[in-house]
C-alpha cells in the first residue's frame, strides 16, 4: 500500500504536532498552561502549524495529539499523560485498553481486519464497505455506518472523522470523578464515548446516548494494578438493544453492528443466532472456574449490571470480552489468536477458553 501524498503531509504533521508537543517544557495536564495545548495564531517560529487549522485553536487533531512514534503508550510530558492510541512504528507491547491502530495503518502492513479503519490512519477497509451485521439501509449509506475513514468531503458534517464519530462526547476539559466513582455528563462519559450527540449526530440529536462505567487511572497499561468496569446489561436475544437506555459497552457497539446481538433473521427460534452477549456469566458447570470478581483476567474482560459494586453474579458477557475495539494484532480484531484454539488441544486458560473452561481437554 502506498502512501498518498496527502496521507504523507499527514504523517509529518503528526510528527511535528508531537515534536511541538514535546518541546514544551514540563507540559502540564489540562489544568496547565493553555499554551500547551491551544496556539492562538496556529504558528510557532514562523512555523504554520497546520494547513486547515484544528477545532478550538488546538496546536493538534485527535490523532497528533494521541500517536506516538516511539513505543511508550502513555507519554509523560510533566504532570500531563497522554494515551497513545497509534504507536506509528510498531505494535506497542503494552497497549491500552483498546489495543492499538498500527495494524491498520500502511506501516503496519495495512491489515484491514485488525482494526477499525479511521480517517488519517488508514484508507477505507478493502473487505467490509459498511459495518458488518449492521441494520443496514434506510439512510445510512455514506455515514459513519458505511466506513470511519470516508475522506471528509463525503461525510454529510465535513468536520467528522473516525475518533469523533465514536467519542462524540469528548470534554477534556471535564471535571475528574473520584476513582471507583461512575463517569457523569460532566466528565464526559465513560471515555467520551456515545452516538448521536448535537456535535456529529448527522441530523439526529439522542442527549442520552451515552456510555456509563468506572474507569480505570492508566487505561489499563498494567492491568495488574487495576482496570476498567465497564457497564453490562441483560438483554434477550430477540431485542434490539439501546444506547439510550442501558448505556453499555455492547449497546455502543450494536449501534453499529446491531445484529451482533439480534436475531433478526428468525426471531421467532429463541434461540442464539449469534454468540450470547449481554447475558450474565453463569456461575456453574465450567463457567464457575472464571471469577472475574475475584481474579479479572483483563484479556477477557466482562461487564457488570453495576460497574461501582462488582459482583460474581452480576458479570455479563460483552463485545469486548473478545474483541478490541481500536485494533489488535488478529483477524476480526479479536484479542487472541482464535486459529490457535482447538477443543482437546491440550490444558489452556486462554480466549474461548477462559469462560469454556473445559473444552480445551
Ligand atoms: C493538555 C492539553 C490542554 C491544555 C493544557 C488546555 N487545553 Fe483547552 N482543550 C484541550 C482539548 C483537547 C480541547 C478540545 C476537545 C474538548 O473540548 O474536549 C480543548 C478545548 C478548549 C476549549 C473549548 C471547549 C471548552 O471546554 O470550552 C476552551 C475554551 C479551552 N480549551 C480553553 C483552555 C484554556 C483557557 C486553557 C488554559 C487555562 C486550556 N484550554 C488548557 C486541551 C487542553
Ligand atoms: C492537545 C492534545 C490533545 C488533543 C488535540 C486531543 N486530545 Fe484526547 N487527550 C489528551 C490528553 C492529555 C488526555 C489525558 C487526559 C487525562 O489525563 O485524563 C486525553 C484523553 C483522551 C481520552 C481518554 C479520556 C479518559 O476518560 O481517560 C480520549 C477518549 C480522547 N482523549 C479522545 C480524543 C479525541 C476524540 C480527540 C479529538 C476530538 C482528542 N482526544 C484530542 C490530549 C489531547
Ligand atoms: C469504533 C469506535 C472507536 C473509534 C473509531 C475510536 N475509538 Fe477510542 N475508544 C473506543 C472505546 C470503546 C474505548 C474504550 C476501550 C476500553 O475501555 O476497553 C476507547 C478508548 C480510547 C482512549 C483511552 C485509551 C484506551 O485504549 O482505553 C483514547 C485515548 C482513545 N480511545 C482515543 C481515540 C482516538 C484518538 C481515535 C481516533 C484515532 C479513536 N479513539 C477511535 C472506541 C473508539
Ligand atoms: C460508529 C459506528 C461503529 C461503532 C460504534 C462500532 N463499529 Fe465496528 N465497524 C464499523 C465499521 C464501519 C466497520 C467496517 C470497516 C472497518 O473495519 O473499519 C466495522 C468493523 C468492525 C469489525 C470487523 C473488523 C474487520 O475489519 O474485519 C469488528 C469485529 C467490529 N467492528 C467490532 C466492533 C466493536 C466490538 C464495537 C464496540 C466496542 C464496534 N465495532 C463499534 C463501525 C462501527
Ligand atoms: C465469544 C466471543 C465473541 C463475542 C462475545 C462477540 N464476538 Fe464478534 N466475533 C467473534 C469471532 C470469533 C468472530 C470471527 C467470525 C466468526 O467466528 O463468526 C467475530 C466477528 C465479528 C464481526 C465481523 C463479522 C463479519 O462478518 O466480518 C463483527 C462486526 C463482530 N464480531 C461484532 C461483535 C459485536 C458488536 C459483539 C457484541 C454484541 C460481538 N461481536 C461479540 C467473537 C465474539
Ligand atoms: C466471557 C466469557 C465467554 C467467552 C470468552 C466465550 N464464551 Fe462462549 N459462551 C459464554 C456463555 C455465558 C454462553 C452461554 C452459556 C449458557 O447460557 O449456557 C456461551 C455459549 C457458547 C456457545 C453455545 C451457544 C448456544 O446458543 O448455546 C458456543 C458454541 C460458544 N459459546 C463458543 C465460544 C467460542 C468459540 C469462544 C471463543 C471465540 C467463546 N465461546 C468465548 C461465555 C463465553
Amino acid at each position: 500500500m502506498f502512501l498518498t501524498s496527502k496521507r504523507m503531509i499527514q504523517v509529518v504533521f503528526v510528527c511535528v504536532a508531537m515534536l511541538w508537543l514535546m518541546a514544551q517544557e514540563g507540559l502540564a495536564a489540562v489544568s496547565g498552561a493553555c499554551s500547551n495545548c491551544h496556539t492562538m495564531h496556529n504558528s510557532q517560529d514562523g512555523l504554520v502549524l497546520s494547513a486547515s487549522g484544528n477545532d478550538t485553536l488546538l496546536v493538534s487533531n485527535c490523532i497528533g495529539c494521541h500517536s506516538c512514534s516511539g513505543s511508550e503508550t502513555i507519554v509523560n510530558l510533566g504532570p500531563t499523560r497522554i494515551p497513545i492510541v497509534f504507536n506509528t512504528t510498531g505494535y506497542p507491547t503494552k497497549p491500552l485498553a483498546g489495543g492499538n491502530f498500527y495494524d491498520v495503518a500502511a506501516a503496519g502492513g495495512g491489515i484491514d481486519s485488525h482494526g477499525h479503519n479511521v480517517y488519517g490512519i488508514s484508507n477505507p477497509d478493502g473487505d467490509l464497505d459498511h459495518a458488518p451485521l449492521d441494520l443496514w439501509g434506510g439512510g445510512c449509506t455514506n455515514s459513519c455506518h458505511a466506513s470511519l475513514a470516508m475522506p471528509k468531503s463525503s461525510m454529510t458534517d465535513t468536520k467528522i472523522d473516525g475518533c469523533k464519530i465514536c467519542h462524540q462526547k469528548y470534554k477534556h476539559h471535564g471535571t475528574d470523578i473520584a476513582a471507583g466513582s461512575m463517569e457523569t455528563e460532566a466528565s464526559g462519559w465513560y471515555r467520551f464515548l456515545g452516538g448521536h450527540d448535537a456535535r456529529y449526530g448527522g441530523g439526529i440529536v439522542m442527549p442520552s446516548s451515552y456510555v456509563a462505567g468506572v474507569e480505570d487511572a492508566d487505561w489499563e497499561q498494567d492491568p495488574t494494578v487495576g482496570h476498567n468496569s465497564y457497564q453490562g446489561a441483560e438483554m434477550n436475544h430477540n431485542d434490539n438493544v439501546l444506547l439510550q437506555s442501558t448505556h453499555s459497552i455492547s449497546a455502543f457497539c450494536t449501534g453499529c453492528h446491531a445484529q451482533a446481538h439480534m436475531d433478526t433473521e428468525d426471531s421467532a427460534t429463541g434461540v442464539w443466532l449469534r454468540h450470547p452477549t449481554m447475558i450474565r456469566l453463569p456461575t456453574n458447570g465450567e463457567f464457575a472456574e472464571y471469577d472475574p470478581e475475584t481474579d479479572y483476567d483483563a484479556d477477557v474482560p466482562v461487564g457488570w449490571l453495576n460497574p461501582t459494586t462488582p459482583t460474581r453474579s452480576d458479570a455479563v458477557v460483552t463485545c469486548l470480552s473478545c474483541h478490541l475495539v481500536h485494533g489488535g494484532q488478529y483477524p476480526d480484531m479479536l484479542r487472541w489468536d482464535y486459529s490457535a484454539m482447538s477443543a482437546g488441544g491440550g490444558e489452556s486458560d486462554e480466549g474461548c477458553f477462559k469462560c469454556h473452561s473445559c473444552k480445551d481437554t
